[in-house]
């Protein structure tokens, strides 16, 4: 069923290369399944981007999460999806008069005293927002692989070098490391500024680019993170056709695929990852459950 044609050439290549790299694994084989990543953590069952959720996903047995970086108003990397603290702290209650609740209007000591997990269910009340430098160390401690992405950059000027030099500083950037850790962004302009200040790290657009701009695209980006719906069988084999800037085939995971039917259909267009809420949902399609 995996339309995956490039798969034994990747593999060639990167065994030409003696690399690790994080597609490597969803490559091994011909015909091998896409690698599941845990979009937001496991975050059907957990607070999206907390560190429950991010340990539900390696309670359930999957390796891949995705997380979103972002900066607060003293200069500290946090990890949360939206540019206001509303809809997943209790922010509302402990800082009534401070709308509209921006992320980068805040403390990080302001944020540690949030609530991030009662908004989902009773049973996670007190979890906190992470810091990166928190959430590195349980991706780590975890034995966990991530997909990080920087989070609404225009607002976060210098963000890149800032996330780089965390990563750096807690060991996940040396050549081990390198093959768990992939940076993404809708921005191309943040993607490009990561490649360009560690040409060694993989990188992924989110987005659908034409296939008139993919050699554009593949001058500093290793994977294109398009939605799933926005994609075919067709495009995944034209971005298959590119090498990226590691010398390796452009690969494609695509966003976010939570039902068994979807994520059967998408694997059928070759892609080389799924993107979910739910990725005991979608394993269980992959494997024909
Ligand atoms: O990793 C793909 C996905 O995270 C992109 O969308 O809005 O959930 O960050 P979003
Ligand atoms: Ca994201």
């Amino acid at each position: 069923m995996y339309a995956r044609a490039v798969a034994a050439t990747a593999t060639a290549i990167m065994g030409t290369a003696g690399l690790l790299t994080p597609t490597s694994e969803a490559r091994a084989g011909e015909v091998g399944p896409p690698t599941v990543v845990a979009h937001r953590g496991a975050s059907a069952y957990a607070p999206e981007n907390t560190l429950a959720s991010i340990d539900e996903a390696a309670k359930m047995g999957f390796s891949w999460v995705e997380n979103d970086v972002q900066r607060t108003k003293d200069g500290e990397l946090v990890v949360i999806h939206d540019d206001s603290l509303q809809r997943t702290t209790n922010v509302e209650d402990v800082f009534p008069g401070r709308a509209p609740w921006k992320v980068k209007d805040f403390t990080a000591a302001e944020i540690a005293r949030l609530d991030a997990g009662g908004w989902f269910s009773p049973a996670y009340a007190g979890t906190r927002v992470p810091t990166l430098e928190q959430y590195m160390r349980r991706v780590e401690h975890n034995h966990e692989k991530l997909l990080l992405e920087v989070k609404n950059p225009e607002l976060y000027p210098g963000i890149e070098q800032q996330t780089l030099k965390l990563l750096g500083n807690e060991g996940w950037l040396d050549r081990q490391h390198l093959g768990r850790l992939i940076v993404q962004s809708f921005s191309a302009d943040s993607v490009r500024t990561v490649h360009e200040l560690r040409p060694a790290l993989t990188t992924a657009y989110l987005g659908r680019p034409s296939v008139a701009q993919l050699p554009q695209y593949a001058c500093f980006i290793d994977l294109i993170n398009p939605s799933y719906g926005s994609i075919s069988s067709g495009y995944v084999s034209a971005v298959h056709a590119f090498t990226g800037p590691h010398g390796r085939p452009l690969g494609v995971f695509a966003w976010t695929v939570d039902d068994a039917a979807t994520a059967w259909k998408v694997a059928g267009y070759g892609v080389d990852g799924l993107i979910t809420n739910k990725p005991d949902v979608v394993r269980a399609a992959l494997d024909g459950d």
